[in-house]
Formats: C-alpha cells, structure tokens, sequence
C-alpha cells in the first residue's frame, strides 16, 4: 500500500467487537513533569488472544498495565485522556479507575518477580485460597480444594504438600505456577502479564509461556503480556504492540509485524531477528538513547534516533492503517518508498 493511499485511523484503535479490554487515547503525566510518560496509547485483547507490548526499559509498558488496573500511587500522576473499556462497559480514566472489585476477579495481573507478590508469612494454600474466598465466599475448606485444584491447574506436581508449603521453599517457576494459580482463581477474562519469565532460566519460560498458551486455549481468557524478548513474541503472541516514548508506533497481527515491519524503530528492534522462523534473542540495541521524558522531542519522539528524520518529523505521525488490523506512526511508512524517493 502506498503512504498517499493510508488513511489515518480516527480516534482509538479499530478492534472487533469481542475486545475484552480496549484502552482508547491513553494520556498520563507524573506530576512535576511538563510532558506526559504515556502518550495516546491506545490497545485492545480479545478473547483467547495473547497481545504482546514491547519497547525499550522506561517506554511505559508498565506505567499502561499498572494504570489498567488501577494500581499506579494516588496523587503521583493525572490522566489526561484515555478510555478504558472492560467487557463491554467504559470507564473514563480521567475520572475512574476501573472498579476494584474486578481486580484479582475478572481481570488479574502477575508480575516478573513473584516472591515480591507472595506473602512469605503465609502457606501456598493459605494465598491461593484467600484469593478465592475474598471474590467468590464459601468456606475455607471448599478454598482449599479449589487451591488444590488450581496448583494441578498450573502443572505443580504434589499439590497436597505444596499447598502446606511457604514461598521460600519453592523454586522461581514454581512460585511464578503459585502467582498464575492465584491470578486464575477467579476465572478472569483478562490476564495482565508484566515480563512474568524475565527471572527464570530458559527452560522453565518455555514451560510458563507453554502454561500462558494452553489457558488461552482451554479457557478464552485474553491476555496482554509485556516482554522484551522476541523469541518470546514469536512463540506466543497473536498480536504486538510495539511501544517507543510512550507512545505505541506499531500495532498489529505479529506475523505481519515480523514479516513487514514499518516503523524504523520497529526494524531497528527487528534487525538481529528479521523473521518468525528463525525466533530467539532479545530486542536488538537501536543506536542512541532514549531521552529522559522532560527532554522528548515535539513531533516524532523517535527522530533524535531515526536516520530517516526531517523537519516533516517535528509534527507528531498520527497512526495509520498499513494493512489489516496495522498501524503504524511515522510520516514515511512503508519505509522503502522513502528510501526510494531519496535516492
Ligand atoms: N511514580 C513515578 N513517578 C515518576 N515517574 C515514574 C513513576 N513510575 C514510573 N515512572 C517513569 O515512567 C517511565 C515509564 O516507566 P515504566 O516502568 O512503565 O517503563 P517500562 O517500559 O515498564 O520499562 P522496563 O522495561 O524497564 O520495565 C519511566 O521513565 C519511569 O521512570
Ligand atoms: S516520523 Fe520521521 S522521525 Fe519519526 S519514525 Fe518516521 S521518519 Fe523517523
Ligand atoms: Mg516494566
């Protein structure tokens, strides 16, 4: 498609109408700060679909996912703009947060160090049915047996004595298997993952994203996982939201992220892994830096980066439609044209 024939998208981003969560022109700025961290972030899951968010440290994925639920400190930042929609029923950020008695229920978040989330006081039993009792009641004893249920669920082997078990006496992936039982004692919709293997060697990822994939299958939850391992995109997303200042400047099917990247910035990411069979290593270093927040440029904030930079870059690329279910933020996408023209 040429860049005279894409047409910008309006408004948030196009998504069909199983979108479990749709976050529409997502604004946030910290306070003390005169620009905003996340900037007209707009992103969708649908049911049984894996949505990975990549993007250098500092880019915002987890600024988005912890606002999703609602979790960012009171009085640290204001919401300038953005919509959030769950299960059908919107929510305007600016104003609410998605009502807490959904989290940890229908919506449910684990993070990349779960010794941090585990309470090393309490027994694996104990955390998992705490969690069950809080959002669906009945006696201790009925929690118990759904926690024991829950740790086959995840593929802990023993269950009755790891149920008796503290935190400390598990491994890494084992205690990553206990986070992912409490976050499905619920039954969520949706599973916000925050890089939930980046702590564990090799073979137990594979083992957790195998995990990830088969409760996508056997129970339609969505989940938006955030992760800068492309070996990892590769295995288990559908979809990629590939993230640079804030600002989400690549979104689509991740076979057609892999096979026709547009952002420059997303082929910088991509150049040590051009494409989806050949899978393995993280995101490739983009020369340069990314800019503290206070000194992101006007316009593009990728053009102290891009060779392809012009003065049309100080104007901000609104995201356009490059292909079913793409877009892409840059002036000069599809990049070739371009190259072309200046040749
Ligand atoms: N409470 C806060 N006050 C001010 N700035 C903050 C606060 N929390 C996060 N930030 C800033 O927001 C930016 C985005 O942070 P975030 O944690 O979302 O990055 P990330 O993309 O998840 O990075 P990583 O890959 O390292 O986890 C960073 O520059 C961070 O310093
Ligand atoms: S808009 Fe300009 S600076 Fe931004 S990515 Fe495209 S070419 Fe580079
Ligand atoms: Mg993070």
């Amino acid at each position: 498609m040429s860049s005279d024939q894409r047409v910008p998208i309006e408004g948030p981003t196009r998504v069909s109408p199983a979108a479990i969560l749709r976050l529409d022109d997502f604004t946030l700025r910290f306070r003390g700060q005169t620009v905003a961290t996340v900037n007209g972030i707009s992103l969708s899951v649908s049911a049984g679909e894996i949505l990975c968010v990549v993007g250098e440290s500092g880019c915002g994925k987890s600024v988005t996912a912890m606002s999703i639920m609602g979790l960012l400190p009171k009085g640290a930042s204001d919401v300038l703009s953005g919509d959030l929609s769950f299960m059908g029923k919107s929510y305007d950020l600016r104003r609410e947060n998605l009502p807490s008695h959904l989290r940890g229920n229908q919506i449910a978040m684990i993070f990349q160090e779960p010794m941090t989330s585990l309470n090393p006081a309490f027994s694996v039993g104990d955390q998992i049915a705490e969690s069950v009792l809080q959002h669906q009641g009945g006696t201790r004893a009925e929690a118990l047996r759904r926690a024991r249920d829950l740790l086959v669920k995840v593929g802990i082997s023993a269950p009755d004595q790891r149920l008796k078990e503290f935190p400390y006496q598990l491994s890494g992936g084992m205690r990553q298997r206990v986070m992912i039982a409490i976050a499905l004692a619920n039954d969520p919709k949706l599973l916000i993952a925050d890089e939930p293997t980046t702590a564990l060697d090799v073979t137990i990822q594979a083992q957790i994203l195998n995990l990830i994939d088969d409760l996508r299958r056997d129970t339609g939850m969505g989940t938006m996982m955030i992760t800068h391992d492309l070996g990892v995109v590769a295995e288990i997303a559908d979809s990629v939201a590939v993230m640079y200042g804030g600002e989400v400047v690549e979104y689509g099917p991740v076979r057609e992220i892999f096979a026709n990247p547009q952002h420059p910035y997303t082929i910088g990411l991509m150049s040590a892994m051009p494409r989806l069979d050949r899978p393995g290593g993280r995101l490739a270093i983009v020369p340069g830096s990314v800019p503290a927040i206070e000194n992101m440029p006007s316009g593009c904030r990728f053009r102290t980066r891009c060779a392809f930079a012009n003065e049309t870059c100080t104007e901000r690329p609104l995201p356009m439609a490059a292909g079913s279910g793409h877009r892409v933020a840059c002036h000069f996408a599809p990049l070739e044209e371009h190259v072309m023209v200046q040749a």
